[in-house]
């Protein structure tokens, strides 16, 4: 993959008319859309088909997370919409895992449509320890993600989301070729050091992302072209 490639942008933008901007602005700088719950539920699957017409790729990030018939039969809907990589809870369980698996598999075989590929989301980086105590989970946010990511890689998912922080851990205990998408990255000339939960582009490859999310350093810039191609060429001297 390239630099490129393995970039997506996170259009979390309040009109479909900036989305779209967005969208024709960056088709050629960045390798996926990120479409998450905001556009989503503003937008619909109509707008997903239309930037997968465009020529583009969707990450749709939804994050499911129900019982495991409920979630198989929206993986079947989003595998069918021909989205490239989609995001369920961990948390849901193993059975909702391998059902949502199953169903990209069954769709993929009968439309003979390259598979979606399922990541799974651990623990929020909203959560810290006393937000886990909360709702009963009384392990540490790292003890946790590090169960979660295990119980996603033996549900055969194909990947999971990982904060900065999580990436180097993840990619150390994880089968070759399991997928680690990052967001929470700043580019290194507005990269706060005092802000430990972000990253660098550089950082996060480094550390065995796979794939970088990147919202508002591209989207609320000057020049989101710019902006994206600058991380580009910084992504680019780390993965060449
Ligand atoms: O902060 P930024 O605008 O780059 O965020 C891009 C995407 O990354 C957002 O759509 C958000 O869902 C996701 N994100 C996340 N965890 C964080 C920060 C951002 O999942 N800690």
């Amino acid at each position: 993959m390239s630099a490129k490639d393995k970039l997506i942008v996170a259009l979390d933008v309040q009109t479909i008319d900036e989305a779209d901007v967005l969208i024709r602005n960056l088709k050629d700088v960045a390798g996926m859309f990120k479409v998450g719950s905001q556009l989503f539920t503003l937008a619909g699957p109509r707008l997903v088909e239309a930037i997968i017409k465009a020529g583009n790729k969707v990450f749709l990030d939804l994050k499911f997370h129900d019982i495991p018939h409920q979630v198989a039969g929206a993986s079947r809907v989003v595998a069918e919409l021909g989205v490239s990589l989609f995001t369920i809870h961990a948390s849901g369980g193993t059975e909702m895992m391998k059902r949502a698996v199953d169903s990209v598999a069954e769709v993929s075989e009968r439309a003979g449509v390259e598979r979606s590929q399922i990541v799974a989301v651990s623990v929020l980086t909203s959560m810290d320890a006393a937000a886990l105590a909360e709702i009963g989970v009384n392990t540490s946010p790292a003890e946790s993600v590090a169960k979660l990511v295990k119980l996603a890689e033996s549900a055969g998912v194909d990947g999971v989301v990982a904060s900065p922080r999580e990436a180097a851990t993840t990619r150390s205990t994880t089968r070759e070729g399991f997928l680690i998408v990052t967001p929470g990255i700043r580019p290194s000339e507005t990269a706060n050091e005092d802000q430990k939960r972000v990253a660098t582009p550089a950082a996060a490859l480094r550390d065995g992302a796979d794939y970088l999310v990147i919202g508002r350093p591209i989207t609320s810039a000057a020049d989101p072209v710019a902006a994206a191609n600058s991380i580009v060429a910084e992504m680019e001297a780390v993965s060449g």
